[in-house]
Order: C-alpha cells, then structure tokens, then sequence
C-alpha cells in the first residue's frame, strides 16, 4: 500500500481500427464533443486522485504531450480578446498539481511490455493503469475509479475493473474467473484466473477487463519475465495470472457506461452519448437525433 498516485496511460498504440482519422494524428486525440479522449481518460483519474499521469508513448504521437502543455500564444491571444472562459479551458486541461510525464515504448510489444516501459517511473509504488481507448460515462466523473481505489485503500489488494459482455465478445478481450461468482455493479469478486482473448468455449465467464486496473508495485517484476502469449505480445493479463498465485486480486463491476473509442461505432456511441449530456451541445443533438 502507498498514496497511489501514479496511472500509467499506455498511448503508443498505432489506431489502426479508427484509420484513416488516425492516419496523422494520434487515435488518442480523436474528440468526443469538445475534447480528445486522452483528456476524458485524464479527467477520470484526476477525479480520482491520481497526480502523476505517465504516458506511455512513441514517435509521431507529440500531439497528446502538446495538448497537457501550455500554449503560450493561444493563451496570449484569448487573454488579449477577453476570451475568459475559453481561456480557462484551455489553461486548466490539467489542475494545479497534476503532472504529466512520459516514456516511450520503442517496440510495439503489447500492453504488458507498454506498462513495463514506465517501470523506472514507478519504482516500488503500487500504480493504477488505464488504458485510453475505454471511456467510462458516469453521473459524476471518475465514480469507478474512486470505488476502486476505495477498496484498495480498506482491502488492500489490486483490482481489476470488469463488465460483463456478450458471450460472443469474450474473444475480444481478457476475461476473469471469479469461481463462478455472481458480481453485481458496484460490487466484487476474488479473482481466480484469467484468460487473455479466450476462444469463445473456453472463456471461464462473460467479465471482461475493460481497462481500469490499480495493481502492487510486484507487478513489474513479473512482468519482466512474462513470455508472449495471445497474438504474440507480452500480455498485461499473464502477468496478473501469476500475481494472483502470490496475492490477492479483485475484480471490480462498473456501473457506468463503457464506449470503446478505438473504433469507429464505440466513437460515434461516445459522442452522442456525451454529447446529450454536454450544456453547448444537447438541446440541438437531441432535436437533431428525434428530426432523423
Ligand atoms: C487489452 C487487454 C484486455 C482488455 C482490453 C480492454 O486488450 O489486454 O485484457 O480486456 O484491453 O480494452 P487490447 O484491447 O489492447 O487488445
């Protein structure tokens, strides 16, 4: 246990699922409404205390670090027309006290090999991943993330945020075993095994990993010797395998809604979706939405 207060945003991904919008520019910075999703996923764990965003990054992807820069002649402009609320969304994309830092990932060698490139970063502290193309809606930003670090803070132990999901998606993702274990929202559930992208008659449930984990520092080293599995690639969820013969592991069920911004449907989804929710924009969207 620590203060918890780095997440590792794994953004070196090539987007290949949203091309050709992610040709020139990073998949990540992609909008929903008026803001690229890296932002959503930052203000999500911003709301949940986390101060040290790590991002794990490559060439030809400098747009993410621009947009958590300062942009010293858009602001001297703003502040020249009086421009005051523009002004103060452009300056306050990170609050005080937040700081973005980031690594890079030389080789595109799957998530588990992403998370270890930020492990110099880490050191001995126990982190939180998030992974960007997962967007949570939520009533209040961040709800999730703040119950699960609620209980790693009284339990003590890593968690791993789930959903569950058609029987027919299961091969799209890593999939936990809780024993059988009915999980409401809200709730959860001691890990027993996990099966990263199971052929649909061997996946041990419908609970997919759908991005959100806070895992002990000890997850590093495994990872360190974790082999390639599924498609090739050092696989985050290998490494959790093996954490959870040595230690406890939960899965937690979200009650917000999930939207897979790396593709092009979850996007769409995404945007109408917040887009409803959004003061500028969901009197006209959902006129527009009744009118078609
Ligand atoms: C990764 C994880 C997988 C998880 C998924 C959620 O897979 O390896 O366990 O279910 O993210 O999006 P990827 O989508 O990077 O293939």
């Amino acid at each position: 246990m620590n203060m918890l207060s780095k997440v590792v945003i794994p953004v070196a991904g090539l987007g290949t699922r949203v091309l050709p919008a992610s040709k020139a520019i990073p998949k990540e910075m992609l909008s929903v409404v008026d803001k690229p999703v890296i932002q959503h996923v930052v203000d999500e764990a911003v709301a949940a205390g986390f101060t040290q965003i790590i991002l794990v990054t490559r060439s030809g992807k400098s747009a993410i670090e621009d947009h958590f820069d300062s942009h010293y002649e858009l602001e001297a402009e703003l502040d020249r027309k009086g421009k005051v609320a523009l002004l103060s969304s452009v300056r306050e994309i990170l609050p005080e006290g937040v700081e973005v830092i980031s690594v890079r990932q030389p080789f595109a060698k799957g998530l588990g090999h992403a998370v270890l490139c930020a492990a110099a970063i880490t050191g001995d502290e126990d982190f939180a991943v998030m992974l960007p193309d997962m967007l949570i809606d939520s009533d209040t930003v961040g709800t999730d993330m703040v119950a699960m670090v609620e209980r790693y803070r009284s339990g003590g132990c890593g968690q791993i945020m789930v959903e569950a999901v058609p029987q027919d998606q299961v091969e799209r993702y890593g999939i936990v075993d809780c024993g059988g274990a009915a999980v409401e929202a809200g709730g959860g559930a001691q890990v027993q095994g996990m099966i990263e992208k199971p052929a649909r008659d061997e996946a041990p449930s419908n609970l997919a990993i759908v991005g959100r984990y806070i895992l002990p520092a000890r997850v590093m080293s495994l990872l360190q010797d974790t082999q390639p599995g599924a498609g090739g690639e050092i696989q985050l969820t290998d490494a959790l395998v093996r954490l959870t013969e040595e230690a406890t592991l939960e899965a937690y069920s979200m009650t917000g809604n999930l939207y897979d911004c790396g593709n092009k449907a979850g996007l769409l989804q995404a945007n109408v979706a917040f887009g409803l929710k959004h003061p500028e924009t969901a009197e006209a969207l959902r006129a527009f939405l009744a009118r078609i």
